[in-house]
């Protein structure tokens, strides 16, 4: 009824017409032809129909669950006979019930979640609170980090993504990521939040030293600055627990989640606090306003995909399809010199190749050969492996494989790395 209407060549014609031409160019000049048809699991078909890819992209961790996992879309069919996005300015039954799931599921004693459409709006949220809370202008974040881009998000970022948008508003600023001694001299009394991705994934899933969030919640409590950690790629199982900042053991002031929260049919992300912030709520609780911060369907959606997350055996899962992976890169190290290495927790992979050039190549090869997996934009030697969680033995071992042809085409083509550009992609 919807997929392939029109002819594969008709769709890219009209995309470069009227959506984006330069997407169009960009695509054709890395040889990637490809426009996503049917859609199932882990697997993403031409519409064509002439290949499928298996997306170890996913968005960042939008497609945690596959493409239209049946428990989401049931639900959120059935909800559809009932519900639409609901009334944002009035109580809502929906957004109740996955407020009170978010608490019981977020570290510590967060407990209150407003709701957005995006990831980006959800850290706009998250700064607004901080600094409404504070009464303070300093946001610190990481270089190297992403966290959206609009508003506030985009403040936190890089001049790649924000150059052209200046000024930005006052008070950012960036340290290295993992230095706690950096943020220790950045912090002070003008600081109302350090905002950091537990595991930054745009900057090359970079994982931190063991005392790294134990100092970065004692520096932001000692100077009264708050806490936010971004789990919009990193939580949600994606590393083999609900959140990567409990391997830390440490308890944000403010938790971020998106993506992959509602299983890929709906647009939902979450800013979810502790009970101290509510000060700020309390005193003017519609301050933030969204039309479709948590649409009840949404709410519905995201219920169900944490119902699924959280079945016994789900993080198990994760964590022996880690080890997979792990296993096959020991042995695709041992046979190519271009691998330099990789960081892992859970199935967010940093697989790291020598030469940074050799990036943007290794994507189009990985495409060549069966897999969508994109390098990190401010790390381009990183090869970001995100596939859904819900990956099979069988498909890591065609990864793995795919990887194995890659590496094999780029030691013998190593112009190929001068040939495809850093598009840009986060
Ligand atoms: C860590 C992180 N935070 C925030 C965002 C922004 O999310 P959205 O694209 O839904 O606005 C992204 C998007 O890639 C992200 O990776």
């Amino acid at each position: 009824m919807f997929i392939g209407q029109q002819s594969k060549a008709q769709i890219i014609e009209d995309y470069a017409r009227y959506v984006n031409p330069g997407r169009v160019s960009v695509f054709k000049q890395m040889g990637l032809d490809f426009v996503p048809g049917r859609r199932e699991g882990v697997w993403l078909w031409d519409v064509d129909e002439s290949r499928r890819l298996l997306n170890c992209r996913c968005s960042g961790g939008v497609f945690n669950l596959g493409h239209r996992p049946p428990r989401v879309v049931e639900t959120l069919k059935a909800a559809m006979d009932e519900i639409d996005v609901g009334d944002h300015m009035l109580l809502d039954e929906m957004r109740a019930a996955l407020g009170k799931r978010l608490a019981q599921l977020t570290p510590g004693d967060i407990q209150f979640s407003t709701f957005s459409p995006g990831g980006a709006e959800a850290i706009d949220v998250a700064i607004k609170l901080a600094r409404g809370y504070t009464g303070r202008p300093g946001v610190i974040s990481v270089k190297g980090g992403y966290h959206g881009h609009t508003g506030f998000a985009l403040a936190t970022g890089e001049d790649s993504f924000r150059g052209k948008f200046g000024p930005m508003p006052p008070g950012f600023s960036k340290v290295p990521f993992g230095d706690a001694d950096a943020l220790a001299d950045a912090v002070s009394e003008e600081t109302a939040a350090v905002i950091i991705e537990t595991i930054p994934a745009t900057a090359g899933m970079l994982i931190p030293p063991d005392d790294y969030y134990p100092r970065v919640r004692q520096i932001c409590d000692a100077h009264g600055a708050q806490l936010i950690v971004d789990e919009v790629q990193s939580g949600l199982g994606r590393t083999g627990r609900m959140w990567a900042i409990e391997e830390w053991g440490v308890v944000p002031d403010i938790l971020v989640t998106g993506k992959g929260l509602s299983g890929a049919v709906y647009p939902m992300s979450a800013t979810c606090h502790r009970p101290h912030l509510d000060a700020f709520f309390q005193e003017s609780p519609f301050i933030h306003l969204s039309s479709f911060g948590g649409a009840a369907l949404g709410c519905v959606a995201a219920l169900t995909t944490l119902d699924q997350t959280t079945e016994p055996g789900f993080m198990e899962h994760v964590q022996a399809m880690g080890e997979r992976f792990e296993d096959g890169f020991v042995e695709l190290r041992s046979r190519h010199q271009i691998v330099a290495g990789w960081r892992r927790r859970g199935l967010m992979i940093g697989f790291e190749l020598v030469d940074p050039r050799m990036g943007p190549a290794m994507s189009v090869a990985l495409a060549q050969n069966g897999v969508l997996a994109v390098f990190a934009n401010h790390r381009p030697s990183t090869i970001q492996i995100m596939p859904p969680l819900i990956i099979q033995p069988d498909e890591v071992d065609f990864v793995l494989e795919a990887l194995e042809r890659s590496l094999t085409f780029l030691t013998a083509h190593p112009e190929m790395a001068e040939l495809i550009p850093n598009v840009g992609v986060t």
